[in-house]
């Protein structure tokens, strides 16, 4: 494992740097993201301020020349900003609407006994990252950290070794019936424990933790983040409830192992297990087991049910994805290490001490998580029907294949298409994290147009078919190649603010915060497992879709907000299924 991530090290010191596209290139394809989602006149009056906005001389060109001088005396000109923006000043509850929960497969256990003994051997993930300063920075950085909430801003607190001075944390917290443990998982030789000493811990936890009436910490962490900023500041009044907390913070990553909940049909089942690992199913379910700042949260639930949660200010999706990857590589291999005969300290439970106040901080974030969870809609189903494989017989970009699918699904369900974000990693790039790639083209909206049209023949659907999906195809590469717009736009905005500048019109315009109003977010997890990602929509009236394609089949799930009249997950999955049959009887025809 150490060798793998030695070599990303190596991948990511050669990194270049994130370049700064060039204004007038972004402009313009700004311009181009919009038309497919504006009316003429708005069209109009938005190009208007754009071409002010970008005339040589012009505010654009000043702020560029500043994000320039920026690129080169920071290790990258926007992943701090973006960070800031999109995570740390967001206010919204990390529940639902930020963390996304990866569903992994079900494994074949379904007693307890093998429900520990499968993160006996997860844990092994812990040792690459002990004391190595991988320049790689976010793999370690995953580790042995947490978002720390503000009453007006979170910040992120790393607890990791940077430097060869510091001990790094060598215990991770293992949370059952709202109960938190802090467990060591390195012997006091430094050695790691092997499976069978994890395996013979996580029993005494086990047997520490039947139920009782412990309040469910963890949820106060679901709250609005300027509600939980402030009853954290409560909390932690009382030293006993710093040390826990500290413990839970500082912890290698945690472990929430949750009890089995109710048996439904096989059908369903795939959905409420996502759900599950995003949020714990509710208050008197498993929710309490979480702590939804902690940046990795392992979850394992007795039926075969686990996956991992993941808070997105230290990383997103990509490296998340690596990581899992080694990880359940490693826990194909055997454990070689035998185990010292030594005596192991009891885990460390950990107590907090709850008085009237945060009693009732308690009482009210249960409240607002259930009415959360009760608003959610999730469908996660598995299309069967062709993976990867279809698409590229017809030398088409599988993802592309199906974002263009997920636009004609939407505007079949909803007469219009609509601000649609797919991410792409920046990881390419010192310091990168993501951009977004706006997928509707001009290309797929001719395509949508044409395709339930019964006088337009197949050929010439076939033909809008691959102009589409290619557009879409040549927005990746751009992106990729660190040519995206939406960064670059941010970038210039909070230029702006820095400088102390009133914010450009161009930021003001309706047509921009139409465009930015994601109703449907995408996300693909290119993961070699059957795993399933999930998360909630970034508006009230939108769609999250995600989705990991495999070669014969391809993983869906689906979110919508039960209070949305317009929106519903079930009819978009129906809808997209459907979409995914046509579009293969429009390429592979069987008549
Ligand atoms: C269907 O396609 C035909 C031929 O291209 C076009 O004339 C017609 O306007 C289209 N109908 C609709 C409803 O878009």
């Amino acid at each position: 494992l150490q060798a793998v991530l030695r070599q990303e090290q190596c991948l990511f010191s050669s990194a270049p740097p994130q370049p700064v596209p060039p204004l007038s290139q972004t402009l313009q394809r700004y311009l181009q993201a919009l038309e497919p989602l504006l009316p003429p006149d708005e069209l109009a009056h938005t190009r208007r301020m754009v071409h002010e906005f970008g005339r040589p001389g012009g505010l654009g060109s000043q702020l560029q020349q500043k994000l320039e001088f920026r690129a080169k005396h920071t290790k990258n000109w926007i992943t701090d900003w973006w960070v800031q923006c999109a995570y740390l000043a967001n206010r919204e509850p990390l529940a639902v609407h930020s963390n996304p929960a990866i569903s992994l497969p079900r494994r074949d256990f379904n007693d307890w006994r093998s429900q520990l003994k499968l993160m006996s051997g997860g844990k092994l993930a812990s040792e690459h990252m002990r004391g190595r300063p991988l320049c790689m920075e976010l793999y370690p950085l995953m580790f042995s950290s947490c978002r720390i909430p503000g009453p007006k801003h979170d910040s992120i607190a790393h607890y990791g070794t940077y430097g060869r001075s510091r001990r790094s944390p060598t215990h991770i917290t293992v949370v059952r019936n709202y109960q938190f443990f802090q467990l060591e998982v390195y012997n006091s030789d430094g050695s790691r424990m092997t499976e069978s000493q994890i395996h013979a811990q996580l029993l005494r936890i086990r047997s520490q933790s039947w139920k009782t009436d412990k309040e469910p910490m963890g949820i106060l962490t679901s709250e609005h983040r300027h509600t939980w900023g402030a009853a954290y500041n409560r909390l932690l009044r009382d030293k006993i409830n710093r040390a826990s907390v500290r413990a839970i913070e500082t912890g290698l990553f945690s472990l929430c192992l949750d009890s089995p909940v109710m048996r439904i049909s096989d059908e369903k089942y795939a959905s409420r297990k996502a759900a599950q690992v995003l949020h714990g199913g509710g208050t008197f379910s498993n929710s309490g087991n979480r702590w939804f700042d902690k940046t990795l949260q392992f979850v394992v639930g007795e039926d075969g049910s686990w996956g991992l949660l993941y808070e997105q200010a230290t990383a997103e999706g990509p490296p998340v994805a690596t990581l899992l990857h080694h990880i359940l590589e490693y826990c194909e291999g055997p454990d070689p290490k035998r185990a010292p005969l030594i005596p192991l300290p009891m885990p460390k439970k950990l107590y907090f001490y709850i008085d009237p106040e945060i009693k009732r901080d308690i009482e009210l974030a249960k409240q607002n998580l259930d009415i959360l969870i009760n608003d959610l809609d999730v469908n996660v189903f598995n299309f069967k029907r062709f993976g990867k494989e279809l698409p590229k017989r017809h030398k088409l970009s599988p993802n592309a294949f199906i974002q263009v699918a997920l636009q004609l699904a939407y505007y079949r369900v909803h007469n219009e298409v609509c601000p649609s974000c797919d991410i792409a990693s920046q990881r390419m790039f010192k310091g990168g994290r993501t951009e977004y790639i706006r997928s509707p083209t001009k290309e797929a909206l001719t395509f949508v147009l044409a395709f339930d049209n019964r006088s337009v023949s197949k050929e010439v659907k076939r033909q809008l078919f691959r102009e589409a999906v290619d557009a879409y195809a040549a927005l990746t590469d751009l992106a990729l190649k660190g040519h995206g717009i939406d960064r670059h736009l941010l970038g210039l905005k909070l230029q702006a603010i820095e400088q102390g500048l009133s914010i450009p019109k161009m930021f003001m315009d309706t047509g921009y915060g139409f465009a930015t109003h994601w109703k449907l977010r995408t996300g693909q997890v290119p993961a070699n497992t059957d795993s399933v990602i999930c998360f909630g929509p970034l508006v009230p009236d939108g769609y999250a879709i995600c989705y990991n394609p495999q070669a014969d089949h391809v993983h869906f799930s689906i979110t919508a907000f039960n209070c949305c009249e317009e929106t519903n997950a079930e009819t978009m999955a129906m809808t997209v299924k459907n979409t995914l049959c046509d579009l293969q009887e429009l390429l592979e025809p069987t008549i």
